[in-house]
């Protein structure tokens, strides 16, 4: 018997295809289609011939570590121990699936917020634990009420995703006391706080986890250089524990993956202290507001996007079909790939939104608009 009877091809690797046989522009998948910092190419290049092609260390490169825990500390004022609470990861997704197969036992419910990213209820399944999806309001944040009322003693996590995806919307800082109030009453529960987009927020900052005392004894915070240095393909990230919970993870980790990408890790680690993350705000900034601006006047009903590389739009204007049926018919008819929120929900509840991701180039933004003026 399946362990994940309904898991099929994923929606990204869908639309994906559908836009390749469309040639459709593809703004459906979350990755950069502009070139990568040359800084890092040039780093790549001259590694080829270093003694850098054997297994790295489990938890990680040193060097990469260390810059690793200069940055939170700079980013957070939090400083880690590189010994006991840093891991890096095959990227976020592997580092999200160990940590709940090392954490979960089975029955044990985990509270998952929707639309939710869509590797979370599959981790969770594999452990033999129980998702419970609890909707976001219509406005895509926490409903801390109906949170608080599914918490009971079998709760083991809460996976929160902060900015988020698909929304592009970030905590306040009542969302964080409402989080440190229910894990304050419930001893038990820890948090999984995946923050891939943590360096891209717009008007409003994001409140990390990391800078929050009461929960970073609780809390696993989940990074990606993917989406941090554009290099998705990459597939490199890290997490932040505390001891007791890393030691769990790192049981898991040292026979999931042993250790991550030799060459990738060492390249960062030259990388790092090179780059600015501070700028990656502004930089994705200047790609939203380009991309709304040229929205402004079209048939699609613009939602507020306060962080990641994704707008939403409502298109209860254009059609009345279904977000599903919509995103083919636009992808197939108006040439333009994008993702239908629905898919993120436990009960494929829809509300007439799609997702477009903006992290593209110029000229790849301005010929889809023009296509999705047309509609
Ligand atoms: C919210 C969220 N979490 C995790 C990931 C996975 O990150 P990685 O590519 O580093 O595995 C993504 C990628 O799109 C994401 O959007």
């Amino acid at each position: 018997m399946s362990k994940l009877p309904n898991v099929g091809a994923t929606i990204f690797s869908t639309m994906s295809k559908l836009a390749y046989e469309h040639n459709a522009i593809n703004l459906s998948q979350g990755f950069p289609n502009f070139p990568v910092d040359e800084r890092l190419t040039t780093i790549l290049e001259k590694s080829t011939k270093q003694n850098i092609h054997q297994y790295a260390p489990m938890a990680g490169n040193p060097i990469l570590m260390q810059h690793i825990a200069t940055l939170i500390a700079s980013s957070y004022s939090r400083n880690i121990s590189l010994e006991d609470e840093l891991l890096i990861t095959a990227g976020a997704t592997q580092a999200i699936f160990t940590t709940i197969v090392a954490l979960i036992h089975p029955g044990e419910e985990v509270i998952i917020l929707d639309p939710s990213y869509d590797c979370y209820e599959p981790a969770v399944l594999v452990a033999g634990g129980i998702p419970i999806r609890i909707p976001l309001t219509t406005d895509f944040l926490p409903d801390w009420d109906r949170i608080e009322t599914a918490v009971s003693s079998k709760t083991k996590m809460i996976i929160t995703n902060n900015p988020h995806n698909p929304s592009g919307r970030v905590w306040s800082e009542s969302d964080m006391l409402a989080l440190e109030n229910i894990t304050e009453k419930h001893q038990q529960l820890i948090v999984l706080s995946d923050e891939v987009y943590e360096y891209i927020t717009f008007e409003k900052e994001q409140i990390s986890v990391h800078s929050r005392k009461k929960l970073i004894e609780k809390s696993i915070v989940v990074s990606s250089f993917g989406k941090t240095f554009h290099i998705t393909g990459w597939k490199t990230g890290y997490l932040v524990a505390p001891k007791n919970l890393m030691d769990e993870i790192k049981k898991v980790h040292q026979f999931n993956v042993f250790s991550v990408n030799s060459v990738a890790q060492y390249c960062l680690s030259k990388y790092i202290p090179r780059v600015d993350v501070t700028s990656l705000g502004s930089f994705y900034q200047d790609k939203r507001d380009f991309f709304r601006n040229r929205l402004v006047n079209s048939n699609f009903k613009l939602l507020p996007c306060e962080g990641t590389y994704f707008q939403l739009v409502d298109y209860s204007g254009i059609s009345n079909k279904n977000d599903v049926d919509f995103c083919i018919e636009l992808t197939t008819e108006t040439g333009v790939a994008a993702i239908p929120v629905s898919v993120f929900n436990a009960d494929k509840r829809e509300q007439k939104v799609i997702r477009f991701c903006f992290a593209k180039d110029d000229e790849t933004l301005i010929k889809a608009t023009e296509r999705l003026c047309r509609i």
